[in-house]
């Protein structure tokens, strides 16, 4: 059969809270076409955070209807689409299931080729949307609601891990400091929006494991200590609107100059042509200017390279750019093997 020049894949994403559907367009020279990107996000209004039932149960009710807005947008048909990829790990498992399970019903019915998708690829892959053709080797710096990770590529679709978290994600940690200063959940958005408007120098929070000789990570004291601080600030007088600000700032940089200074040491240590970002603290701006700052300071020749807005948090289209390559060779994987894996590893 003669290979087409646009393979269109439907990426289905809901490893946590979001259900996220996409049609991506793989060109055979590797480039990238986002044709439609739909996102069911879920209300935490009452929940204040996931719930793991509550969050497979808003997955169970949205993917059907978030798969017909997908198609819809791109003017297709599912009988337009040549491959389906489905993250099946790492994430919840009941939210895992109604995405991998969905996937499965439709390929077998449509006879349509599966593929299984690691999520934290993925979040790598949502950079190849704008810059396809990376030079290697590279180093990601993944931060997100469940991991922060360096992970080392040689080439594409090949990963080893450099470090990672000893306790808390990175977004975690967002999360739990913004629920601490009465934000909404996920309180990274928010975190980071009062921080513009705060003094990063005004309270020194610690900067946990800065000078390790390693690339791990440890974020639980930093929370700890803002936890402290609060409480303590509480005693003497309830805590104002610019102290929030001025906490918020000061926490988002204790996190910052560590996410930062990981990565370039690490990056330095592989002589990485390219640095990613990838994973939902990416769309962190004070990280993102940061992490190109210095980039361009001490490794002029190294490209840093940032996700298209819309790509830094759970979506569909990073899913589909995951399995691309896999598609334009056609590897598809049987559909009967793709087991949902809430722990499934990136590298080791
Ligand atoms: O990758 P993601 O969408 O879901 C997981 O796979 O976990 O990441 C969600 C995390 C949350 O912890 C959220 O607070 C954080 O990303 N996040 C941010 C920002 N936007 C989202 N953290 C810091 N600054 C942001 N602007
Ligand atoms: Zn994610």
């Amino acid at each position: 059969m003669e290979k087409k020049e646009i393979q269109y894949i439907l990426g289905i994403e809901s490893s946590c809270d979001d259900t996220g559907v996409a049609v991506v367009g793989a060109h055979a020279n590797g480039e990238f076409t986002v044709v439609s990107n739909i996102l069911a996000t879920q209300n935490h209004e009452v929940t204040g955070g996931v719930v793991p039932e509550v969050a497979a149960r808003h997955h169970a009710q949205n993917i059907i209807p978030t798969i017909e807005k997908a198609l819809a947008e791109a003017k297709m048909t599912i009988d337009d689409i040549d491959a389906i990829a489905v993250t099946k790990g790492p994430g919840l498992i009941a939210c895992l299931l109604v995405g991998v399970e969905t996937a499965k019903t439709i390929a077998t019915i449509k006879n349509i080729p599966l593929l299984g998708v690691n999520h934290m690829a993925a979040h790598i892959a949502s950079t190849f949307v704008e810059h396809p053709h990376i030079a290697f080797p590279a180093i990601c710096l993944l931060a997100s609601g469940g991991h922060t990770m360096l992970v080392g590529m040689e080439k594409k679709e090949s990963y080893h891990l450099i470090g990672t978290t000893r306790d808390d994600a990175a977004g975690e940690a967002f999360d739990k400091v913004a629920k601490m200063l009465g934000l909404p959940y996920p309180g990274g958005p928010h975190i980071s929006a009062l921080a513009t408007m705060g003094d990063k120098e005004k309270y020194h929070f610690p900067r946990p494991m800065i000078d390790s000789p390693d690339f791990d990570f440890s974020f639980a004291g930093l929370k700890t200590s803002v936890l402290y601080h609060i409480r303590d600030q509480k005693a003497i007088s309830p805590i104002s609107e610019q102290e929030k600000k001025d906490i918020a700032a000061s926490f988002q940089e204790s996190i910052v100059a560590v996410l930062v200074k990981k990565t370039i040491a690490a990056a330095k240590q592989q002589n990485a042509k390219t640095i990613i970002l990838g994973g939902g603290v990416s769309a962190n701006r004070a990280l993102q200017e940061r992490l190109q700052e210095i980039g361009a300071k001490e490794m002029p020749d190294t490209k840093v390279i940032i996700p298209s807005p819309g790509l830094f948090t759970d979506n569909g289209a990073m899913i589909a750019v995951a399995a691309a390559p896999r598609v334009l060779r056609g590897e598809y994987d049987n559909i009967t093997d793709i087991e949902v894996n809430p722990k499934l590893r990136l590298a080791v």
